[in-house]
């Protein structure tokens, strides 16, 4: 497939604005993150541009090429399934509009290893999508009570549900309905 309207689209827009909203919960120092679902790869240029060591999956080919092309060894790039890759000792995991697009079987295995690693002390910070949601009738969509019971003995850093019409990252008119979440272990 030829993502390369895709790539530039993104190259315009830049980092999502919710690594901004992250950085406020990882800490000062840089540290380890694993980047599921990069994309074009913005994403992966915010930890970089930090001093991040940055490992990143994502199970597109062109999406793999890309971000290697960029960011050569600077970056450790998988070309798998999220859950399919040993993530090792993570600080961060960022999933940015990523995580819904996985099947039902990865998704929640993928959730689980979020869970586990949260619980021992990483960050997560990403996207889930409701019901509201234009892309719900082909991903994986939650109510607000099923994502909170997802967080369930997490600490919930920062949550906030947002339903507006807006556009996708080709400018298509959408209804959006996302929770952004960021997690950390309970004190
Ligand atoms: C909307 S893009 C991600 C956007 C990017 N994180 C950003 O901030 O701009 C979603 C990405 O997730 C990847 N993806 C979807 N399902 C996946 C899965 N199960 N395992 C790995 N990557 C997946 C797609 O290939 C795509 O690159």
């Amino acid at each position: 497939m030829d993502w390369s309207d895709y790539f530039a689209a993104a190259k315009k827009l830049g980092p999502n604005p919710f690594y901004a909203i992250l950085d406020r919960y990882v800490g000062e120092e840089p540290g380890r993150v694993v980047e599921l679902g990069f994309g074009a790869g913005s994403g992966i240029g915010w930890w970089v541009d930090r001093g991040w060591e940055v490992l990143g999956v994502d199970a597109d080919q062109g999406m793999c090429d890309y971000a290697r092309s960029i960011y050569g060894d600077r970056v450790e790039i998988f070309q798998a399934g999220y859950s399919e890759v040993d993530w090792g000792e993570v600080d961060v995991i960022a999933a940015v509009f990523a995580l819904f697009f996985a099947g039902e079987d990865e998704f929640w295995a993928t959730w689980s290893k979020i869970r586990e690693l949260v619980k021992g002390g990483a960050v997560f910070g990403g996207q889930l999508i409701g019901p509201g949601d234009d892309w719900a009738v082909n991903h994986i969509a939650l109510t607000k009570e099923q994502v909170e019971e997802m967080c369930s003995g997490l600490n919930v850093l920062y949550f906030e549900e947002v339903r507006r019409r807006g556009k996708t990252v080709f400018g298509a008119e959408k209804e959006w309905h996302v929770f952004h979440l960021v997690l950390g272990p309970q004190d």
